[in-house]
């Protein structure tokens, strides 16, 4: 596996990649490496990329400092697992790099309206306008690319689609299903900081989206049986909605048909978040 720190470096390297005929597969993490990554791995390797990925903990995408300051980093367990995933060039950019200004506000951010103001963004305002922009200078250093990330950050997905539908960017974005333990629980960088305890009462995220889906609408109702399910797991509901899964709008009770159910949930300081498609029909 190749290790690339430059930014020229890995403009070059995509370049020459292309060149010889290669398409790219583009990898974005944020590090503490687990399954859900290795399955992002694996559907590049799946569709024949050189598989460039990337660690870089962004800062500004996160709202919250202490947030920052608990994400994971697990550099030196992070390369070995790279490697062993089948990565062909991992790439660990300098924040001078990435954001020269930085900690001082970057001027150029890139905002996507609307997707990225509801659910995650809600809670957490500014979120998805560093997501937006990690993503979009990963996507232009990169260069012609595939690009892939997990559904377990569904508005994520959401919000990157649209950013590269509107910028134009030279990129298919490509979403891979969430991987879970076997008990349930979708993987997350963050799962490594919940105790025993913890981590029973967060499989309740799971759960409500299961209840929700044995359900089957209407919307109303799923959205009580989740929120039901986590409050009773003294999970603090930070959302419970059933959407539209294209313009992530809450859905009204006469809605018939597919759905995502989404559930964000903090169970001992640790924010956790899950979705799953669902059917909704109308109520009795
Ligand atoms: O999903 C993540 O890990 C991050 O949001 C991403 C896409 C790498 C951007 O920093």
């Amino acid at each position: 596996m190749r290790r690339v720190v430059g930014i020229e470096e890995w403009r070059r390297l995509a370049a020459e990649k292309r060149a010889s005929g290669r398409r790219i597969g583009l990898v974005p993490t944020m590090g503490a490496l687990h399954a859900g990554h290795e399955s992002l791995v694996a559907a590049a390797r799946a569709n024949g990329d050189y598989v460039i990925m990337t660690i870089f903990v962004n800062p500004r995408q996160f709202n919250d400092p202490n947030d920052l300051r608990a994400y994971p980093r697990t550099p030196e367990a992070d390369r070995p697992l790279a490697e062993s995933f089948g990565v062909d060039a991992l790439v660990e950019p300098t924040m001078a790099e990435m954001w020269p200004a930085y900690p001082d506000p970057t001027p150029t951010t890139v905002s996507v309206a609307g997707l990225g103001d509801v659910l995650e963004g809600a809670g957490r305002p500014g979120h998805f306008d560093g997501v937006a922009s990690v993503v979009a200078k990963l996507a232009i250093v990169t260069g012609s690319s595939r690009a892939y990330f997990g559904e377990k950050d569904f508005q994520q997905l959401a919000v990157v689609r649209r950013m590269v539908l509107d910028l134009g960017l030279d990129v298919e974005v490509v979403g891979c299903p969430i991987v879970r333990d076997d008990d349930g629980l979708a993987l997350s960088s963050r799962n490594v900081r919940l105790d025993a305890s913890a981590r029973a009462r967060a499989l309740s995220l799971s759960r409500a989206l299961a209840a929700a889906a044995d359900l089957g609408g209407p919307p109303s109702a799923m959205r009580e049986a989740m929120a039901a399910t986590m409050t009773a797991a003294q999970v603090v509901v930070g959302y419970a909605e059933v959407v539209d899964p294209a313009t992530l709008r809450p859905l009204e009770d006469d809605a018939t048909g597919p759905a995502r159910a989404l559930v964000a949930g903090v169970v001992d300081g640790v924010r956790l978040i899950d979705n799953r498609e669902v059917e909704v029909r109308k109520g009795p």
